[in-house]
């Protein structure tokens, strides 16, 4: 009897530990912001790599346009590749929690459609199909940018 109710007690305190994991998973570090959007709450050093990557997929964004444009069939999977999922390695791990889920969803699917291009690219496909393929994807950052912004959380109390 004894054994059967601890183990009860068990299952009810790991519930609640992955419960608050998964919360911490999904939620992120998010607060509303004065202009509207949802801030995301990270470190300086965690926003200025962020950032760096997202100028980096605006040079990708640019290079495979330019290369699909000019039939460098070559040039789009190499350039496509630079902001594909390998490159989210360089991305911190502390990042981890922080971003909510619905962030890291549009994310991903960002990196994974210049995977798309690079692979479109590598199997023929014409620089007229990449480049509406972009075209789409670029959906993904005008809905990102509309829904978040990245601030300091040392700035905020
Ligand atoms: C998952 C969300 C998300 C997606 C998708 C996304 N961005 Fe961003 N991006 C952000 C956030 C958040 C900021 C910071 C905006 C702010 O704080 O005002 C940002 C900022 C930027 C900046 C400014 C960088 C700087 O140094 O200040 C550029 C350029 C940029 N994004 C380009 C892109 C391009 C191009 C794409 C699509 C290929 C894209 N982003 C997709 C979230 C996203």
């Amino acid at each position: 009897m004894k054994k059967i109710q601890l183990s009860w007690v068990l299952v009810v305190i790991l519930s609640v530990v992955v419960a608050i994991f998964a919360y911490k998973f999904t939620a992120g570090a998010v607060a509303p912001s004065d202009e509207g959007r949802q801030a995301v709450l990270i470190s300086k050093d965690e926003r200025n790599a962020l950032l760096l990557e997202m100028r980096t997929w605006l040079e990708s964004a640019q290079g495979v346009l330019a290369a699909a444009n000019s039939g460098d069939m070559a040039k789009v999977a190499t350039i496509a590749r630079v902001s594909g999922m390998a490159a989210e390695e360089e991305t911190p791990g502390s990042l981890f929690a922080k971003i909510p889920i619905a962030m890291k969803t549009l994310g991903f699917a960002t990196r994974g459609r210049f995977d798309d291009m690079a692979v479109m690219a590598e199997e023929g496909k014409s620089g007229q199909e990449i480049s509406a393929y972009l075209a789409d994807t670029m959906n993904n950052c005008i809905a990102c940018h509309a829904m978040y912004t990245f601030v300091d959380e040392a700035t905020v109390k």
